[in-house]
C-alpha cells in the first residue's frame, strides 16, 4: 500500500500552550486533525469557563488564514472546584472535559488535585451533566518506582472512583502500560483511552540509546507518563491497532523551549505536532493493522465524546522525509521529537 486515505482526524489530547509559543506549534496541529482536545495545564491553569473561553479565542485568532480547526476545551479540576463550574462548563458548550492532575504528577500541574475525596461535588456534577473526566492516571507517592505509577493508580484511585461514580465518562489519558489497556478493556461502563504515537513506537530504552543503539541520554524522548519496557509498548500496539472502540488517538504532544529539555533537570513532554499521523502510521504498519487505523484515528474518538465525525478526508503517502532539526517556539525553539529519523509516511493533503 502507498496512500492512505482516511476521514480527517482529531486529536484527543494536545498541549498548546500560550502567547507567541502557541501561535508557532498551533499550525502543525491544524494541518493535521480538525479538532483536539486542549489541555488546560497553563501557568496559570485554565480553572473557570470563562478562563477557557478566553483561551479559545486566543487559540482561534492565532489560527493562520486558510486552516480549520477547531480547539475542544477543557477545565482544570482542582480541589476546590465547584458544582455550579462544571455547569457552567456544561452548558458554555465549548468546554468538553475536565482534567484531573494529580498534584505534582507531571509538568505544570502544581496546582493539581490532592485527594480525589476534595473534589466530589465536582465529579457528582459531571456525572449528572455528562461531561468527562480525563484523567493523567499516574499515583505520587515519591516511594512508589516512576515505572509503576500509572499500574498503582488503577488500583488506588480508578477503580474506587468509578465505584464512587459508575455513570461518569472517563478516559483514561495517554495510557503506557499493558495493565491500564487490559484495564480499559475489561472494565464496565464508560471508559476510553487515548494512546501517543511514541509510547506505540518507542520503549523506555530509547531514553538511554538512540535508533542505532548509540548510548546516551535523550531528554526529548523523556515525557510522563514515562516510557515503559517493550511487553508494554507491545500491548499498547495491540490495544490501539485491535479495533476496539475504546482506544484512540491522543498525541500529547507537548512542547518545550530546548533549554528546557536539553538541561541538568529537563522537563517532561514530548513535541509530535508536526509529524503525529506519520508516526501513528508507522506503528500501524508495523502491526500489519493500517487498515484499522482509520478506527482509531478517526471514528471513535468523536464517537466517544459524543461529536460528529468529520466529513473531510486526509491522504498520507509513502514517501521517506525528516522533521526539521528544530522550530520555533515563542523566543525559543523546540526539538521535535524523531528529528533525525526517517518518516516513511507523509501527509499530503
Ligand atoms: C505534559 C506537559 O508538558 O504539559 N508533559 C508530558 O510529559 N506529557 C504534561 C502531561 O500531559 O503529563
Ligand atoms: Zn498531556
Amino acid at each position: 500500500m502507498d496512500a492512505l486515505t482516511i476521514t480527517r482526524p482529531d486529536d484527543w489530547h494536545l498541549h498548546l500552550r500560550d502567547g507567541a509559543a502557541m501561535a508557532d506549534v498551533l499550525p502543525y496541529t491544524a494541518r493535521q486533525f480538525a479538532r483536539a482536545i486542549v489541555m488546560p495545564n497553563l501557568k496559570p491553569p485554565v480553572t473557570t469557563t470563562a478562563a477557557a473561553q478566553a483561551y479559545r479565542e486566543r487559540i482561534v485568532a492565532a489560527l493562520p488564514a486558510g486552516l480549520r480547526f477547531a480547539p475542544l476545551m477543557t477545565l482544570y479540576l482542582t480541589d476546590n472546584t465547584p458544582a455550579e463550574e462544571i455547569r457552567r462548563a456544561k452548558a458554555s458548550g465549548i468546554v468538553h472535559g475536565v482534567k484531573l492532575y494529580p498534584a505534582g504528577a507531571t509538568t505544570h500541574s502544581d496546582s493539581g488535585v490532592t485527594s480525589l475525596a476534595r473534589c466530589s461535588a465536582a465529579l457528582a456534577e459531571m456525572e449528572k451533566v455528562d461531561l468527562p473526566l480525563l484523567i493523567h492516571g499516574e499515583v505520587t507517592h515519591r516511594h512508589v518506582d516512576v515505572f509503576d505509577r500509572e499500574r498503582f493508580f488503577i488500583d488506588e484511585q480508578l477503580i474506587p472512583l468509578r465505584r464512587d461514580f459508575p455513570a461518569l465518562r472517563v478516559v483514561f489519558e495517554h495510557i503506557t502500560t499493558r495493565e491500564a489497556a487490559d484495564y480499559v478493556v475489561a472494565a464496565a461502563g464508560r471508559i476510553g483511552a487515548t494512546i501517543t504515537a511514541h509510547h506505540l513506537l518507542y520503549n523506555r530504552t530509547r531514553l538511554f540509546a538512540d535508533a542505532e543503539g548509540r548510548t546516551g541520554m535523550r531528554p526529548h524522548y523523556y515525557c510522563l507518563p514515562v516510557l515503559k519496557r517493550e511487553t508494554h509498548r507491545q500491548a499498547l500496539l495491540a490495544a490501539a491497532t485491535g479495533g476496539n472502540p475504546r482506544f484512540f488517538l491522543g498525541t500529547d504532544s507537548a512542547p518545550h523551549p530546548k533549554g528546557e529539555k536539553e538541561s541538568a533537570c529537563g522537563c517532561a513532554g514530548c513535541f509530535t505536532a508536526a509529524s503525529a499521523l506519520e508516526m501513528y502510521a508507522m506503528a500501524f504498519e508495523e502491526a500489519g493493522a493500517l487498515d484499522r487505523f482509520e478506527g482509531f484515528a478517526s471514528h471513535h474518538g468523536p464517537d466517544f465524546y459524543g461529536l460528529p465525525r468529520n466529513a473531510a478526508q486526509v491522504t498520507l503517502r509513502r514517501e521517506q522525509w525528516h522533521l526539521p532539526a528544530e522550530i520555533k517556539f515563542g523566543s525559543a525553539s523546540l526539538v521535535p521529537l524523531a528529528a533525525g529519523e526517517p518518516l516513511p509516511w507523509k501527509l499530503v493533503a
